[in-house]
């Protein structure tokens, strides 16, 4: 099921604190980074945060420029992103800023929640998503109903802490600044718990003023058929591989990586590569892992296409050699269609060999796109 794009946002002191513990909401960074924010807010579809931060900072998550809001209209989107607030128990003030700014809002709560926010007189529009609330519930919603493909969160700590750990966030954005809190009462951005093992990747750092922009993204695969975001960044960089083949009239143009659980590459390939014109990217791939690594028992194998069945050129098609390889989890944006192997089921013979399958059509055009000459 495809999920908005979730970029969590904060900014940090030095020593890791979102606050501190006074009365007033702790101004970590400086004009250029909130600058920056606003940007960010103004790229977003929707704008996130929990209730303890509307308890704690009173926000009203505007897009503060009037030329990004025009930008916006002139784009055919709302001037303001929607507003999203999640609370379990619906406790809210219903005077605060955050319900009376900006356009529309929605909470995303409990039953009980529900029912405590509408008996205040909360002026969003007031959804109960069950008993509890499950994170991919909300951003399903948000997905499905409210048409939010890029999500911008903004906080607090524990709802940042959740979506790192449940492996929901494409993207964190990390504002660095030149304070020190040392209050160990004070919120801290993560809290304890399971977290992805292995690195994150940095993607950018850049200095705005006195503070230091850090982008990261969340590098582990999912576990069985529960998709992470990460899935979609490697997925995406399988597809990214396949535009690199030399094109070929009898062959597709493929991409695939094979990754370690903890996020770790092992090793990346694509059709065609190294001058040889057969093989494919699964088997370029799994030729430069070492078989007694033991990671790959819990690796998962990133394939444009969907791994081949059956070929006539090699003994073993790469459903069978992902197999071999021990390998019990394959993620592909496309099924591999009858131009060159009718009725080819990789995902079959995957499945039979005990390994999930997992299809994200979100990302088909993006694998189809260097084969276009072949599928027209
Ligand atoms: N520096 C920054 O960039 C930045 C940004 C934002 C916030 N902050 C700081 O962060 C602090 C607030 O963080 P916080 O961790 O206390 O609060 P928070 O993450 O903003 O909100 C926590 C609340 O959200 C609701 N919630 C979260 N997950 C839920 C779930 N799975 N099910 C049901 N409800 C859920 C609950 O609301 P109910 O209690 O209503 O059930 C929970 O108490 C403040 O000090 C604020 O200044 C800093």
């Amino acid at each position: 099921m495809p999920l908005p794009y979730v970029l969590l946002s904060a900014a940090v002191s030095l020593d890791g604190y979102l606050d501190d513990t006074g009365p007033e909401r702790l101004l970590l960074s400086g004009p250029e980074d909130f600058d920056r924010v606003d940007g960010e807010r103004a790229s977003a579809d929707a704008i996130l945060v929990g209730a303890g931060t509307i308890r704690a900072d009173n926000p009203r998550l505007l897009v503060n420029s009037a030329e990004r809001r025009a930008a916006r209209i002139a784009a055919g989107k709302p001037e303001f992103p929607l507003k999203v607030a999640v609370s379990g128990s619906g406790e809210l003030d219903p005077a605060a800023p955050f319900w009376h700014t900006g356009g529309d809002k929605v909470l995303c709560t409990t039953e009980r929640g529900a029912a405590r926010a509408r008996a205040l007189g909360i002026a969003a529009d007031v959804v109960a998503l069950g008993a509890e609330l499950d994170w991919r519930t909300v951003l399903a919603y948000l997905h499905d109903e409210r048409g939010v493909r890029r999500l911008m969160v903004e906080g607090g700590g524990s709802v940042h802490t959740q979506l790192l750990r449940q492996r929901l966030a494409d993207e964190l954005q990390l504002a660095l600044a030149p304070l020190l809190v040392g209050d160990p009462d004070a919120p801290r951005l993560f809290g304890p718990g399971a977290y992805q093992d292995g690195r994150l990747r940095l993607v950018e750092t850049r200095r705005l003023g006195d503070v230091v922009l850090m982008r990261y993204q969340p590098t582990a695969p999912g576990t069985g058929a529960t998709v992470s975001a990460a899935d979609r960044h490697w997925l995406a960089l399988a597809c990214d591989l396949a535009a690199q083949c030399p094109p070929s009239e009898t062959a597709f143009s493929v991409g695939a990586v094979v990754v370690a659980a903890d996020g770790t590459e092992l090793a990346r390939g694509h059709s065609r590569e190294g001058g040889d014109a057969v093989v494919h990217a699964e088997e370029a791939a799994l030729a430069k892992t070492d078989p007694a690594d033991p990671r790959l028992t819990t690796a998962t194998v990133y394939s444009s296409l969907e791994p081949c069945a059956r070929r006539a050129s090699r003994p073993a098609p790469c459903a069978r050699l992902i197999l071999d390889a021990g390998v019990r989890r394959v993620v592909t944006a496309w099924r591999e269609p009858d131009t060159f192997v009718p009725g080819a089921d990789g995902s079959g013979v995957l499945a039979a060999g005990g390994a999930a399958v997992l299809l994200l059509p979100e990302l088909e055009a993006r694998a189809k796109a260097p084969n276009r000459h072949l599928t027209g």
